[in-house]
């Protein structure tokens, strides 16, 4: 575990670069540090580190104050990776991978079986990599030696400053599966600084969002897109995002709360006056109109109802029994899916105890999806 406390930072007495920055990281969790150029995002990374000291505030390692540690000791267990990957050019990629190993004094044998492993680990077979040079690797593959050399002596943290940055998308996109592959395995601490959305969702358990050396939101990938905190945290989630990102959204972000309901009691007269008022053709039955929490009884409709005008009839004998509901926590894409499936142009939502929550129509689909492309065509 990583605890912030109050961390703060100046160079040479000039303004703050961080400022009384607190954050607590679990053991085995994958944070995410994002914000735009210039926030303190490296300097915040560098500190847990000790390749910077804090003006004020402490750092604690698994509840021990790290000033109190040997810089070099602890960067030795801190395995870190950066953009530009640091390899040096005259050792081949194996001595690359082995450097700490050695530093470590480690026998030559266990070194050499630590890089063969580890190359395979990242996809680099080492019958073909481990004696070629850095120049002689793409920079994807560099980046795979990064990450490999990083995790040499099997540290618990590792500190990643925008290791994927300079490669090209696809490169990138495939790092990004393999490092999540490989923290299914390893369950590291990392500390990974981006100023890319897509790649701190993609790959955050929890994503810090910065800005002039504050958190301004420390949340749940979710929670960040769904309840961005402040108008700088929406606006750099970029409002469409959730749309990019439908597995995250579920019927209770997009159903409509406002569910029009009948009572069983009322007659078709009563029910066509409603729908009038309200701009509906479908009221929900149940038991008493006015009461909050209750479940759905069944389902009228304007045109049926229109034929039992003139009868003495309530809802009770014309309501259609037979309707869909779906869980408040379908996702987005099957709720769409079942829909269509189903040919139906809207559908009730309940919750856990299979109370009646909310009602998702085509056109309020339609209206968030609209509402979200204006927001971004404006931005
Ligand atoms: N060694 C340094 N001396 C003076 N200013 C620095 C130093 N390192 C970083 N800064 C300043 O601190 C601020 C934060 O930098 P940095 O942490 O690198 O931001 P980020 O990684 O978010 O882009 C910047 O304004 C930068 O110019
Ligand atoms: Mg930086």
């Amino acid at each position: 575990m990583i605890e912030l406390k109050n961390i703060s930072k100046s160079f040479n007495g000039q303004m703050k670069v961080v400022d009384d920055l607190s954050m607590t990281i679990e053991k085995g969790e994958f944070v995410v540090l994002i914000g735009e150029s210039g926030c303190g995002k490296t300097t915040t990374m560098k500190m847990i580190n000790r390749l910077i000291d804090p003006t004020g505030g402490k750092i604690l390692i698994d509840g021990k104050d790290i000033r109190h540690m040997d810089p070099i000791a602890l960067r030795r267990n801190i395995g870190y990776v950066i953009q530009k990957v640091g390899l040096l050019p005259h050792m081949t990629v194996g001595q690359n991978i082995e450097l700490i190993p050695m530093l470590k004094e480690w026998d030559k044998q266990k070194r050499k079986e630590r890089a063969e492993e580890l190359l395979n680990l990242v996809g680099l077979p080492p019958a073909e990599y481990y004696g070629r040079y850095p120049n002689e690797l793409s920079g994807g593959q560099q980046q795979r030696v990064g990450v490999a050399r990083a995790l040499a002596i099997n540290p618990d943290i590792i500190l990643m400053d925008e290791p994927f940055s300079a490669l090209d998308p696809i490169t990138r996109e495939q790092l990004q599966k393999e490092l999540l592959t490989l923290q299914d395995d390893l369950h590291k601490t990392i500390v990974f600084v981006t100023h890319d959305m897509d790649e701190a969702l993609k790959l955050g358990d929890k994503i810090a969002v910065m800005k002039d050396g504050k958190i301004l939101q420390y949340d749940t990938p979710e929670e960040i897109l769904k309840n961005p905190k402040d108008e700088f945290v929406e606006y750099f989630v970029g409002k469409d995002r959730l749309w990019k990102t439908p597995e995250l959204l579920y019927a209770k972000d997009i159903m409509s709360k406002k569910v029009i309901t009948v009572s069983l009691k009322r007659s078709p007269a009563h029910a066509i006056e409603k729908m009038k008022e309200k701009g509906v053709n479908t009221l929900i039955v149940v038991d008493k109109e006015a009461q909050q929490v209750q479940k759905p009884l069944g389902v009228v409709t304007r045109r049926e109802l229109s034929h039992a005008v003139t009868h003495d009839f309530t809802m009770q004998d014309l309501m259609n029994t037979k309707f869909e509901t779906i869980d408040e926590s379908m996702n987005m894409v099957d709720v769409l899916n079942f829909m269509t499936e189903k040919k139906l142009k809207n559908i009730f939502v309940i919750d856990e105890q299979k109370n009646l929550v909310g009602i998702i129509t085509q056109s309020s689909i339609l209206n968030v999806i609209t509402e979200a492309v204006t927001d971004y065509e404006e931005a």
